[in-house]
């Protein structure tokens, strides 16, 4: 009898940092000889790559594991606890869930092999911390999808935000040279992929490593640089810090036009006081004053932007505040979230803890707001037409799904010639929905941008 092939299979939570570590320890297990399924009952090894910045994200990788438990009945079956909850908990993972067979720190990932090869020799292994050299190879990236290329510029924070938990899970900040994100990029242009996404907690205060703020390039020069090789389609960036915004960034932003005008830029809160206690390091005032001088540069940028509600001693005028600026800055997509107090963090020591049911009805009342926003927004889009990058298959028989240039999903008709996948289409918009666009293509064939599709190891969360 011939054992069937060795499978792997990876549970992903959070956020694009952890959807790129995904596709790096897909892409080693691969070059292993093993394969990806779909079914966790398959597999032979079971990642779960974690979150934890909120602590629902944290139960339910733990409950997770508690549902694999029964796999491991049908015999040498491995699971491995990956992402910012191995790296929060370390040894105490082990304890606390026994069916665990190692447990795999963000800054680690380079290490998977070493780490399986230890755990086939008995070994139940603790992989976390920071080590100073780590191993990363751009070649052993399974790149999950056939149109974005996401490439690492920063990793780690030094930020001291006091709701969140980052800075101890990802570690200090830690930025990659320029010649070695231009290296990435030109690798994945060649490879076909039309869409660059540049990565990093504090995307913008990338700096030239090894050269002083004075002297050393920094995110304006690095958009310029990436901006400048040949090939690539769309060019996006996420996340960026508020303060670190510089005016030549603002500049460069607005000079490229192949950087998509989308902009991520976390408020967190519309509150003085609140921010303050969040330690953002800035004013409501500064932050409308840098959405408008970004505006001004390019009058067709959407912003998105993240929300806590109910942050300790947030009052109901406060909250209040940050619906105003949502009112005032109509961002094209708000992610808001209930705060969540985290280990090691400051703000739980602040006191004045936020009534769940309240902290629930301000959420609430928040999306309701920003949905009626978002209805007004993109009903102003109908009769526009874009160039929409195709992404996938729609929820409806027969229907695409792609996305604008400003990021917003579009669902249209496929017709008898159906385009590839990450391919550019042009959409004409018929019909707007909160969330999503429906439009029907016009002119010209889609041309081809995309990678040929590699195999999909991916199960998001
Ligand atoms: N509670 C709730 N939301 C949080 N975030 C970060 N930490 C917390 C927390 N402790 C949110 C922030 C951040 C996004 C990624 O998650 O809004 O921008």
């Amino acid at each position: 009898m011939t054992r069937p092939p060795r499978r792997f299979f990876i549970e992903t939570w959070g956020c694009q940092m952890n959807e790129l570590d995904t596709q790096r320890m897909a892409g080693q297990l691969m070059q292993q000889g093993l394969l990806p399924t779909r079914e966790p009952e398959e597999a032979d090894v079971l990642l779960l790559n974690s979150c934890s910045v909120r602590e629902n994200a944290q139960n339910k990788v733990y409950s997770r594991i508690g549902e694999y438990r029964r796999l491991k009945r049908r015999g040498d079956v491995w699971i491995g606890l990956c992402g910012c909850v191995a790296q929060q908990e370390g040894e105490a993972a082990l304890d606390r869930a026994p069916e665990l067979d190692f447990v795999l720190g963000p800054a680690r990932v380079g290490e998977l092999r070493e780490i399986l090869d230890r755990r086939r020799s008995g070994e139940r292994v603790v992989a976390t911390g920071f080590p100073e050299e780590r191993s990363f190879d751009i070649d052993s990236i399974s790149r999950d999808g056939v149109y974005k290329g996401m490439v690492t510029c920063i990793e780690g924070c030094d930020k001291r935000c006091t709701f969140c938990i980052v800075p101890s899970t990802r570690g200090p900040e830690r930025c990659r040279p320029m010649a070695e994100i231009l290296q990435e990029v030109r690798h994945l242009v060649d490879y076909g992929f039309g869409e660059i996404e540049l990565l990093g907690q504090t995307i913008n205060h990338w700096r030239e490593p090894d050269h002083g703020e004075a002297t050393g390039a920094d995110f304006a020069d690095l958009l310029d640089a990436v901006a400048a090789v040949p090939g690539i389609e769309r060019l996006r960036f996420i996340t960026s810090y508020p303060r670190d915004f510089t005016e030549r960034m603002i500049d460069a932003f607005a000079r490229h036009e192949i950087i998509s005008p989308y902009l991520h830029l976390p408020v967190q809160s519309g509150s003085n006081p609140v921010l303050r206690r969040m330690g953002r390091g800035y004013t409501v005032e500064s932050y409308l004053e840098l959405v408008d001088r970004i505006r001004a540069a390019r009058p067709d940028v959407v912003f998105s932007t993240d929300i806590i509600v109910g942050f300790p001693g947030e009052t109901e005028e406060q909250y209040g505040e940050t619906v105003r600026l949502l009112e005032r800055v109509r961002f094209g997509t708000v992610y808001a979230f209930k705060y969540s107090p985290r280990p090691g963090t400051a703000a739980p020591r602040l006191g004045g803890t936020v009534d769940p049911d309240v902290a629930n009805r301000r959420l609430n009342e928040l999306f309701a707001v920003q949905t009626e926003i978002q209805r007004e927004l993109n009903r102003a889009l109908v009769g526009e037409t874009f160039q929409v990058i195709v992404t996938g298959w729609g929820k409806e028989p027969g229907f695409q799904t792609g996305r604008t240039p400003c990021h917003r999903m579009v669902n249209f008709e496929a017709g008898s010639a159906p385009a590839d996948l990450g391919t550019m289409v042009e959409v004409a918009i018929d019909r707007a929905f909160p969330h999503s666009l429906v439009g029907r293509r016009v002119g010209e064939e889609g041309r081809p941008s995309g990678a040929s599709s590699p195999l999909t190891v991916l199960s998001t969360g």
